[in-house]
């Protein structure tokens, strides 16, 4: 019973809503007040990043890790955006649920601010809308040697918000851990920073203030045998970068370079590998090994 009258309810509602919006042609958008504005299937429904934001308190990546697109008006050009599916908890609804806030079943007129509210809106707004500009300063990704420094400012003189968040990163430092072979393999920074749309993942110094050693193990294959395991974290504690860079190594990872005859005659490895300064080449088993606990 309760849900026939809800279903009546929603009929009529969505009568009036869809003479109001086929009678009015006006602007879609975003008002002046910096209140979003949709008006598709219905006109009008109101969300307000300053109420959610700075009077709810609630974090960006709250809505923008998949529930809403950095970019105004996406979710009405898709074909789901409607009671049904807020029900179902996706867009609004996640929230607008009767538990963190009002349901959506509850209360239309407050989403639904009808052809009324729009044009009010488009006239006067609520004040100066949010700044939705970003960190203004440069933020620090990760922490030690390898941090980053990536400054909005410079990126977004170009490109939009929505073609970095969320697809390519969170709204939120920190919840994602960002390796190099990712970005070799053109995820985060990779998916630019290719030598096409923005310098080459090579210039490290341009991303790098100090250049970090790596954190992962370089790993060799030897045919038939273990593969070799060199682990910077471990080397690092005992010798500079400067023992070893760029002599006798260079700081690439080159597979092939070199061999045992080399390493037993004193070169690469062996010029410490010699059982003197550390265990001997003959001790095949403690670099050629398959994994390490
Ligand atoms: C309660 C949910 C919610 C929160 C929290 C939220 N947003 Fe949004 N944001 C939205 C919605 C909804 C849209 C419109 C998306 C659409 O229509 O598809 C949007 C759009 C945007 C846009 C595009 C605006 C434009 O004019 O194109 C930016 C930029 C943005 N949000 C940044 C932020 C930032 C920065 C924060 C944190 C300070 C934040 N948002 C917090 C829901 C939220
Ligand atoms: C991440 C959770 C979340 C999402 C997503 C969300 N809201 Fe809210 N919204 C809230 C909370 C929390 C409140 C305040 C609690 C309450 O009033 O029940 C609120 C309050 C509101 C209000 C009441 C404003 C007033 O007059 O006090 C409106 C209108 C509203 N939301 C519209 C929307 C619309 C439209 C969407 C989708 C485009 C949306 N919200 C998405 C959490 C959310
Ligand atoms: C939390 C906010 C919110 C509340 C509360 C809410 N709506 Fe909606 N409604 C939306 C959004 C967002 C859309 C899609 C955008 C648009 O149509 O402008 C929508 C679309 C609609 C539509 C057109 C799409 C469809 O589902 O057929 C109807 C009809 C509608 N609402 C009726 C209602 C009625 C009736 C109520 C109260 C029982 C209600 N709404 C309460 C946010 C809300
Ligand atoms: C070129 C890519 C790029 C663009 C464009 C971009 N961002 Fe970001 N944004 C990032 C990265 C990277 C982070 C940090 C993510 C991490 O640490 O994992 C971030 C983090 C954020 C954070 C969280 C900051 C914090 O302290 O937690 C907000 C808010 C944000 N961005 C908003 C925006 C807004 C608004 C826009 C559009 C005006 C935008 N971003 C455009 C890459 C981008
Ligand atoms: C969506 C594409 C895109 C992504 C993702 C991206 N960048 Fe950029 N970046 C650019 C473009 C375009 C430029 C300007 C052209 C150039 O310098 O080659 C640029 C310039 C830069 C610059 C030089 C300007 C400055 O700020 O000093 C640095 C440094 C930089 N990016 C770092 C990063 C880092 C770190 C990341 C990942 C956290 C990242 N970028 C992700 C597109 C991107
Ligand atoms: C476009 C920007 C960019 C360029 C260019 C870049 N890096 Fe990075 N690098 C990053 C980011 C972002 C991280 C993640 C920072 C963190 O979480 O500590 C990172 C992390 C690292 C790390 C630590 C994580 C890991 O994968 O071991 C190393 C080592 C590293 N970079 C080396 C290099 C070297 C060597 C080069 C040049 C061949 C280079 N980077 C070029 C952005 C860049
Ligand atoms: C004990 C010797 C040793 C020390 C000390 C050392 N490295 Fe390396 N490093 C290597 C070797 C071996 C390679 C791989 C060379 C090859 O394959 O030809 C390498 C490669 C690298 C690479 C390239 C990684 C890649 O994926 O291509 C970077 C970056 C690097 N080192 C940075 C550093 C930094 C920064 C330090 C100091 C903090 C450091 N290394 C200290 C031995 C060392
Ligand atoms: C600058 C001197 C130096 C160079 C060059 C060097 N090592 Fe070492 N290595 C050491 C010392 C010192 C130890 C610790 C003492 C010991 O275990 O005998 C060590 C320990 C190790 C260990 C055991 C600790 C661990 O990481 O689990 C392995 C494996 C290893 N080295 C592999 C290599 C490989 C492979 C190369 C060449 C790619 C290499 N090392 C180059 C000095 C060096
Ligand atoms: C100090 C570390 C270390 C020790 C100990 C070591 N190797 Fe190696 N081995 C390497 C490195 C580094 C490579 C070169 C991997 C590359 O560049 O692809 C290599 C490559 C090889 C290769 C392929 C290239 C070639 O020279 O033919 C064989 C076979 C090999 N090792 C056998 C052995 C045997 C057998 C022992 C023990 C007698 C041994 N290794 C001990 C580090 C070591």
């Amino acid at each position: 019973m309760k849900r026939l009258i809800f279903l009546i309810m929603l009929v009529a509602a969505a009568a009036v809503l869809f003479v109001q919006s086929a009678s009015i042609n006006a602007d879609e958008g975003v008002s002046p007040g910096g209140d979003i504005l949709y008006t598709k299937p219905v006109k009008s429904v109101v969300f307000s990043h300053r109420l959610h934001v700075e009077d709810k308190g609630l974090s960006c990546d709250m809505c923008h890790s998949g529930l809403f697109d950095a970019s105004a008006l996406r979710a009405q050009e898709k074909g789901d955006f409607t009671m049904e599916s807020l029900y179902k908890g996706k867009y609004c609804g996640a929230c607008h649920d009767g538990k963190t806030a009002f349901a959506s079943n509850t209360q239309c007129a407050r989403c639904h601010i009808g052809v009324k509210g729009f044009n009010a809106a488009q006239k006067g707004g609520n004040g100066p809308g949010m700044d939705l500009q970003g960190p203004k300063d440069a933020i620090a990704i990760g922490a030690g040697d390898s941090a980053v420094r990536f400054s909005h400012w410079s990126h977004t003189k170009s490109i939009k918000c929505d073609g970095c968040h969320s697809e390519l990163f969170p709204m939120k430092r920190g919840k994602t851990t960002i390796t190099m072979g990712a970005i070799y393999q053109g995820k985060f920074c990779g998916a630019c920073h290719n030598g096409k749309r923005a310098f080459p993942v090579g210039d490290c110094a341009k991303c790098h203030k100090i250049m970090p050693a790596p954190k992962e193990d370089l790993v060799y294959k030897v045919k038939d045998l273990s593969p070799v395991r060199f682990s910077h974290q471990f080397h690092r504690n005992l010798f500079g970068c400067k023992d070893c860079h760029s002599k006798p190594f260079a700081m690439k990872q080159t597979p092939g370079r070199m061999n045992m005859d080399a390493i037993n005659s004193g070169k690469y490895c062996g010029a410490c590998h010699n059982g003197k300064k550390a265990f001997s080449a003959a001790e095949c088993t403690k670099c050629h090994i398959d994994s390490k606990s």
